[in-house]
């Protein structure tokens, strides 16, 4: 991955863009405008990323060693960050004055993820309009800006640029293969809140945030993707058509609504198997003593959808999670086929595995045919693995 890195006081959000890129895994090597050296260092990017950065065009030694063309050649992805009004001008006009223009100008645009940066008013001049137009029109992709305070503090609208994570998020975007372009697919997310009264209710600590990854996974990959979310803290996805529901019931009524020409179903909400059998109008009073809760089931969903799909030669891939604190292969094995599956997502939610809120996730995909593979990564990781197998399935 190339970073370009261009002149403008959101240099330094490049740094923690070039730390999460590490991070995640990726090759990382830096581009700096001379302008963009002003902000920040070479050696910042050296330190964060193992490698030297690229600073100068006229360079003897950073020609030998990696000369602005092999960097061009070697580059899957040329995220430039910040894109400041004056480097997109020049990457308009093809200027080649320094390592960075002179670098982007042999990558074709396709490659190039702009995340912009700069003054609301410089954003919304004509000529930054006219060159962010025609940069998109020759095939650059573009994260942001975002909308908010700029580096002056008196001045505030669209022109921010995007926060490194959402830069890395798009960059992975950018990376994923189409190859689900098109195919309409639903994601469920999140807990479900049963409520006890009008102030208490059952619920897990789901965050959604798997469920999120998948949808926005499967959104990078061109799929017309469904989410149906439970409450979380986390926000799900842009670009996503979302639903949002509270009950288990509430969730199984939108699945029935949005089932229709799906072509997988994955089902990553922690539904709740009970809820109270009554739900007081008002709130209930605290008693002396013991007290009795009684539950009963709420449906099970996915079951429900192995069922009603188990002679249909069109049926939709399942998609199926198994939180476990024990047995936990065995036990998904097991709800695999019961449920009536095509695949099963084993999560060891005891306290030495990898569970509900952590970032990071390590599962093992069961298929219904006996397969069985190990995943482990980011979320996001995990979701592309997930959606590599449904794809398979889907042939
Ligand atoms: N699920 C569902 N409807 C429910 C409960 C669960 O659709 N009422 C789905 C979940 O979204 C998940 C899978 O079923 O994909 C497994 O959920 P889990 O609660 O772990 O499995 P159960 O079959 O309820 O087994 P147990 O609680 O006995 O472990």
């Amino acid at each position: 991955m190339l970073l370009c890195v261009g002149g403008g006081i959101a240099a330094y959000k490049a740094c923690e863009v070039a730390r999460l890129l590490v991070k995640a895994g990726a090759e990382v090597r830096v581009a700096l405008t001379p302008a963009a050296q002003r902000f920040v260092t070479a050696l910042t990017f050296q330190a964060l990323t193992g490698k030297p950065a690229s600073t100068d065009l006229f360079d003897a030694h950073q020609e030998l060693a990696a000369g602005h063309i092999a960097l061009a050649d070697w580059a899957e992805l040329a995220i430039v960050a910040p894109a400041t009004a004056d480097l997109m001008a020049r990457l308009r006009w093809g200027g080649a004055e320094d390592v960075v223009t002179a670098t982007l100008l042999a990558v074709e645009p396709a490659r190039w993820l702009l995340a912009p940066a700069m003054n609301e008013r410089m954003w919304a001049s004509p000529a930054t309009a006219e060159n962010v137009r025609v940069l998109g029109e020759r095939g650059a992709k573009m994260v942001g800006p975002a909308i908010g305070e700029m580096a002056e503090r008196s001045h505030s609208g669209p022109g921010r640029m995007s926060e490194a994570a959402e830069i890395v998020d798009a960059a992975a975007g950018a990376l994923a293969p189409r190859d689900l372009a098109g195919v309409p697919v639903l994601v469920t997310a999140g807990p479900t809140r049963e409520a006890l009264d009008p102030v208490r209710f059952l619920s897990n600590p789901s965050s959604g945030r798997m469920g999120f990854a998948l949808a926005e996974a499967a959104r990078d990959r061109g799929a017309d993707v469904t989410l149906i979310a439970g409450p979380t803290e986390v926000a799900p996805p842009a670009g996503v058509r979302t639903v949002r529901v509270v009950s288990a019931q509430e969730l199984h009524e939108a699945v029935n609504r949005s089932l229709d020409g799906a072509r997988a179903v994955v089902m990553a909400a922690a539904v709740s198997d009970q809820r109270p059998a009554q739900a007081a109008r008002q709130k209930v009073k605290k008693s002396d003593g013991e007290e009795t809760l009684r539950l009963v089931r709420t449906p099970d969903i996915l079951a429900g959808l192995g069922a009603r799909y188990a002679a249909d030669p069109k049926r939709p891939v399942l998609v199926g999670f198994a939180a476990e604190t024990e047995r936990v292969e065995e036990h998904a094995r097991e709800k695999l086929l019961r449920k009536n599956l095509d695949l099963i997502v084993a999560n060891d939610v005891s306290a030495g595995g990898a569970g509900f809120a952590a970032a990071t996730n390590r599962v093992v995909v069961l298929d219904r045919d006996g397969g069985r593979a190990e995943v482990s990564g980011t979320k996001l990781t995990v979701a592309h693995a997930i959606w590599d197998r449904v794809r398979e399935r889907l042939r």
